[in-house]
Parts: structure tokens; C-alpha cells; sequence
């Protein structure tokens, strides 16, 4: 499993709404061979989503 780094600019260029997708919908793709998957949180409300893309949005450098 590799995970990116979230507290670059082009990560952080990446839209709320894609974040939200990983967030809820789960990750599952592979990269360079490499596979990057993530559970899925489907019982989280949108409120407890918000609040964890507003802490990604806090990790920018
Ligand atoms: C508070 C907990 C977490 C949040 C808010 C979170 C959020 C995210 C988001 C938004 C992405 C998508 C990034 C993109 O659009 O490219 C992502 C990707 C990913 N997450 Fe998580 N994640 C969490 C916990 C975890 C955990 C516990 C694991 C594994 C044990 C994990 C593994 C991954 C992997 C492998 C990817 C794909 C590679 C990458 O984009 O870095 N995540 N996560």
C-alpha cells in the first residue's frame, strides 16, 4: 500500500467532491504495480464527511 502525501499543492488541488467519493465510496485502484485500496465509510453523516475534508484542507503546507 502507498498513500500520497496530502499536504501538497497538488494534492490539495484536488476538489472536495473527489475527496468525499474516497471518503464514502472507498478507494481502489492500482498504481505503478502497486495496489492503494480504502474501506469505504458509508455510515459516516455529511456533516462527519465535511469535517474530515476540512482536516485534509488542514494538512496544506
Ligand atoms: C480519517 C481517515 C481517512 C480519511 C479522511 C481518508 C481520506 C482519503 C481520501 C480523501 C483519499 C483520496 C485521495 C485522492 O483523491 O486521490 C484517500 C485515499 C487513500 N486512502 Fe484514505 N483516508 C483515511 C484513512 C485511511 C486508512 C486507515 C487507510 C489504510 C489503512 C487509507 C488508505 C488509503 C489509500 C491506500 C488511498 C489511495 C492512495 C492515495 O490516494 O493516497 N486511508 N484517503
Amino acid at each position: 500500500m502507498k498513500v500520497q502525501d496530502m499536504t501538497t499543492a497538488g494534492y490539495q488541488a484536488k476538489k472536495d467532491d473527489e475527496f468525499r467519493k474516497a471518503i464514502v465510496d472507498g478507494v481502489k485502484t492500482e498504481s505503478g504495480g502497486v495496489k492503494q485500496e480504502m474501506d469505504a465509510y458509508k455510515d459516516l453523516t455529511a456533516e462527519q464527511v465535511n469535517s474530515l475534508i476540512a482536516m485534509i484542507r488542514s494538512f496544506k503546507k
